[in-house]
């Protein structure tokens, strides 16, 4: 299969243009966590997490321990000092915060996250962990202390951010001075507009099936961050550590749209929540933009200057 034949299965399933041109609405990210919640439980992590396994060289070799990979890197960044104060936006299920949790009970952790479904799962796992605490509420309203964080982390949930300069602004006033930012995520290579028609389809659509609205740009990110006085300090693509999870996740998705009348009549008759015939159109299309060309999942770390 190629770009141009999956984008022509997906389209006698979906409207592509309505598709496009309805974009995602605020209230949409919620509705598509608690739709999926189920699915990433029982298909990606049974113990709730939410992001791509990471397979890094000499590294992790199999999905259940790439989970653990970005909080691993984080773990590196997280000092041996007493009482640190960590926070994760975007916290999912918990599985990240938990798990830095339980390795520094010496420091002091919080949760975010939009989804109520999330943060009561979370809640439930880490009962009787005094150093972790979930709150629910939105990344892009944070009404913590001003210099509150030494680190504040956020593992595929930059991408819902809908005004990044205004997301800088408060990671910047939350944090202490020298504090750090770090972020995996996708984010665009510079030159969107020299891709291919196709190409700059299929990564709006592949957003859209994720329920992000948009996906910043890399160059986006270094200028934002530097006016809110955040140095970037890593810039690191790890692309091909996530290919391995993205192609099986894309031979699963395929299936959705292997009788394409019969998927459209479920979806017609409300058999198949949109949401989810969207989530696959995601699934098979995610491989064709992740690279070194149209987009990059980046490892980033930012820090306060002061
Ligand atoms: C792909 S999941 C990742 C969850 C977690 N970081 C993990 O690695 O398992 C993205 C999460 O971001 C949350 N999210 C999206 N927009 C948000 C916002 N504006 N404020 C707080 N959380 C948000 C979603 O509810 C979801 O739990």
């Amino acid at each position: 299969m190629d770009l141009q034949s999956d984008l022509k299965k997906i389209g006698q399933v979906l409207d592509l243009p309505k598709t496009l041109q309805q974009g995602v609405s605020p209230a949409e990210v919620t509705r598509y966590y608690q739709l999926t919640n189920y699915f990433y439980r029982r298909f990606h992590s049974r113990e709730g997490a939410m992001h791509l396994p990471l397979y890094l060289p000499q590294r992790a070799q199999n999905h259940y321990e790439g989970l653990y990979e970005q909080a691993n890197l984080i773990q590196d960044f997280i000092q041996n000092t007493d009482n640190q104060q960590v926070m994760e936006i975007g916290c999912g299920q918990g599985f990240n915060s938990i798990y830095l949790a339980k390795q520094n009970p010496q420091h002091q952790f919080v949760g975010l996250d939009l989804t109520a479904l999330h943060i009561r799962q979370a809640q439930q796992k880490a009962q009787g962990l005094p150093n972790l605490t979930f709150r629910q509420g939105d990344f892009q309203k944070m009404d913590f202390a001003p210099h509150r964080f030494d680190l504040v982390f956020a593992i595929e949930s930059f991408c819902y951010t809908r005004d990044i300069s205004l997301i800088f602004k408060q990671l910047a006033s939350v944090l202490k001075p020298q504090g750090k930012v770090i972020i995996f995520d996708v984010f665009t290579h510079p030159g969107f507009e020299n891709l291919t028609a196709d190409l700059q389809l299929a990564i709006h659509l592949n957003g859209i099936g994720f329920a992000v609205e948009k996906w910043w740009n890399i160059e986006e990110l270094r200028q934002n961050a530097q006016i809110a006085g955040l140095e970037v300090l890593i810039a690191q693509n790890l692309a091909s550590a996530i290919m391995p999870n993205l192609l099986s996740f894309q031979k699963g998705a395929r299936r959705m749209f292997r009788y394409p009348q019969l998927t459209k009549l479920l979806l017609q008759l409300g058999v198949l929540p949109s949401a989810l015939v969207k989530h696959a159109m995601s699934g098979v299309l995610a491989p064709y933009s992740i690279g070194e060309v149209a987009q990059g999942y980046f490892q980033i770390v930012l820090q306060k200057n002061k």
